[in-house]
This record gives structure tokens, sequence and C-alpha cells, in this order.
């Protein structure tokens, strides 16, 4: 039997998943070409009837200029929900493959681009189909519940899809049914919801290497220096860095916090391109990224996810250009995984969930 914690991969050898993502890493435009490649992309984006969406984590030009193309910048239901409803014929996704993915998935009749579409996640690649597939085979009274960073074929598999902003409200929901749950992949984000729900879990061993680098004992020091400082964690995070958090919550949920809390300083636990709207949002406030290299740790990302990384305005004007890199997914896929994620999005309907992008119209 395929126990979910024999899937392991490492990522501190040469040629780990995330050294090859990082050698991806576009170079920077200069000043000059950055704003030829805006023009351009933006020219393109009308002709071919194309709507950018964009993840906090992305770069901040890539965000930028989602949002001044009439595109949005958001968490990864909000992106979902934004292309399944806009009525372009092009969805360029900035962002990581699984997000690619869901909007093809939600949206077959459209083209779906992205800047390189190698952009992957640590939860994706450490949840194999076949394994996924067995771990589901071996538990058949258990309802499956996959969190949005898998592939298709393993969304293809679950019962329900869910994304940070919108786990908690449905496992409450599935716990009060009287269901039992297998939660796939991510350990950490499950072992919270866990909690707060009280709902038997079952739980795959994944884990999100950003997320995972951040430590406990050097945030203990940074808040005893801010002791004004709220923090803001996402629930990617091992659960001792969740215990020290003020708020927890996705990428949307975060940001909103950052602007509600009466507080000038925050620490920050997720993956730093999300300060480029904090900071932009609230100009006045203090924003600190919470620390991720210290003693015992194997900082690789540095509180940055190497395939979010990969998007960069050269690639994106590239597959605009040349309709390369479009993500495609096999019909049988499609029709299986769609259930899942049409579930989630139904009930986000249901309980009239708050969605938009933060400072999106
Ligand atoms: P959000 O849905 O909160 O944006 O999270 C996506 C993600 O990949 C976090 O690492
Ligand atoms: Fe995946 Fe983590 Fe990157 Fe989010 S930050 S896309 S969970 S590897």
């Amino acid at each position: 039997m395929i126990r979910s914690s024999d899937i392991q991969i490492s990522y501190d050898h040469p040629g780990c998943p995330t050294e090859v993502a990082w050698a991806k890493v576009p170079r920077e435009p200069d000043m000059l070409e950055k704003a030829e490649l805006v023009a351009r992309v933006k020219r393109m984006l009308l002709e071919q009837s194309a709507v950018l969406v964009a993840h906090y984590y992305v770069h901040p030009d890539l965000q930028d200029l989602a949002e001044a193309t009439g595109g949005i910048v958001s968490d990864s239901l909000d992106m979902a929900k934004f292309g399944h409803e806009h009525p372009a014929k092009t969805i360029v996704v900035a962002g990581v493959r699984f997000m690619g993915e869901t909007a093809k998935i939600l949206n077959p009749e459209k083209r779906v681009l992205m800047p390189d579409l190698d952009a992957n996640c640590s939860l994706d690649l450490g949840c194999p189909a076949g394994e996924f597939a067995a771990f589901c085979d071996a538990h058949p009274d258990r309802t499956v519940v996959v969190y949005a960073n898998t592939s298709a074929a393993v969304k293809a598999r679950a019962d329900w899809m869910v994304t940070s902003s919108i786990a908690l409200p449905i496992v409450r929901h599935l716990r009060e049914q009287g269901e039992k749950i297998l939660w796939a992949p991510d350990r950490h984000l499950g072992n919270y919801i866990k909690q707060q729900t009280g709902a038997d879990m079952l739980m795959w061993q994944g884990s999100c290497m950003v997320h995972d680098e951040f430590k406990t004992r050097e945030l203990q020091a940074l808040k005893a220096q801010h002791p004004r400082a709220r923090v803001l964690v996402h629930p990617e995070s091992p659960e001792s860095v969740i215990a020290l958090a003020d708020v927890v919550g996705s990428t949307t949920q975060l940001i909103k916090a950052s602007q509600q809390l009466m507080a000038d300083e925050f620490i920050v636990a997720t993956d730093n391109g999300i300060l480029h709207k904090m900071r932009n949002l609230s100009p006045q406030k203090t924003f600190l990224e919470a620390p991720t290299a210290g003693r015992g740790a194997t900082c690789k990302s540095c509180a940055h996810c190497p395939w979010m990384a990969m998007n960069g305005l050269c690639n994106l004007a590239e597959a605009l250009e040349t309709g390369k890199n479009e993500i495609l997914v096999d019909p049988v896929t499609i029709q299986r995984a769609a259930l899942p994620i049409q579930r989630m999005l139904d009930f986000a309907r249901q309980i009239n969930l708050p969605t938009r992008g933060i400072g999106n119209a």
C-alpha cells in the first residue's frame, strides 16, 4: 500500500527542482526595455482579446500590468473565479502551473497561456497522480479533498477542491455532514484545518518548500524586537509558526488584515512577493519578512517561490507573440477535474464568500 509519507522530494542537492527553476528565472529588463515590453503586452492583450490573471507572488511588474489592463491580481480562488467569469478568449496566467490548469479546466473553450510552463509547485510535485490514486483506493470510505496546488490528474480523483481562503468552511461543512476526509497534499494546512474544525482527516504528507522554511525561534526573536508588530501567516507554514500568528489566512485574507488591523508594523510569513501589494495599499505601514534563514535552516527559497519567479515580462510577451506555452489538459481529465472545482465555486457562492483581489475594481 502507498503511504503518503513514501513520497519525498529533496530540495538540497545539485539539480534539484528548485535549482532548475532558479536557473530559468528570466533576467530583469532595463527601464527602456521594460517600457517597450509593457506597451507590447498591452497591445497584444487587446488584439487577442486576452486578459492577464496574476498571483500576488509574481514580479511587481506583472501584478501592476494585470491591474492596468483590466485583469486581476489575487489569490488562487479569485484567479479561478475571475478567469471563469471574464469574456476574454485567452486567459494569460502569471503564476504557477496548477493555476493555469485550473483556468483551462474551468474554460476548456478558451486558450490559456503561461509565461513558462515549467513554473511548478512543490506541493504539486510531491503528490504524483498514480501514488495519490493508490492512497485514495486504500481509503474508499473517505471524502477526497485536495488543495488547489495539485495537478489536473490529482483533481480528477477528488470529490472537492479547496484553496486556502475557503478550506475551513468547506471542511467544516463536510464534518457537519459526518464525512471522514482524505486530505492532500499540504500537511501544515491540513493540520491547521483539522485543529480548527475537529474533522477526521487523513493526511498526505506534502509541504510547500517556501513556507516550510519559516523559522520559529527566529520569528520569536523578531517579535521581541518589534513588540508592536502583528504577525500575518499563511497556513502552509509549520504549526509552530502558525502558533505565533495574529492572523492566519490566504494571501488575500492576509492583505486585508494588513489594511484593517490597527497596527503600524507587520511581520509577514508568506512569499515576499505579497509585500508589493501590502506596501502599495498601506504606504505608511512597515512590513518585515518573517525569518527563513537561521540556526538549522536550509534556506533554498528565502521566502520567494522560484517557480513564481519564473514569470517575467520577456517570457510573457513571448508567449503572447508566439502562442507558445499553451496549457493543454486532455478532455477526459477536464471533465472529471471540473467537478471538485465547480463544487468549490458553487459553495463559495452559497456562503457568499467575499472575493475579488484586493484593489481590483
Ligand atoms: P493563495 O490561494 O492563498 O493565494 O495561496 C496560493 C499559494 O500557492 C500559496 O503558496
Ligand atoms: Fe507552491 Fe509554495 Fe510556490 Fe505556493 S509558494 S506555488 S505552495 S511552492
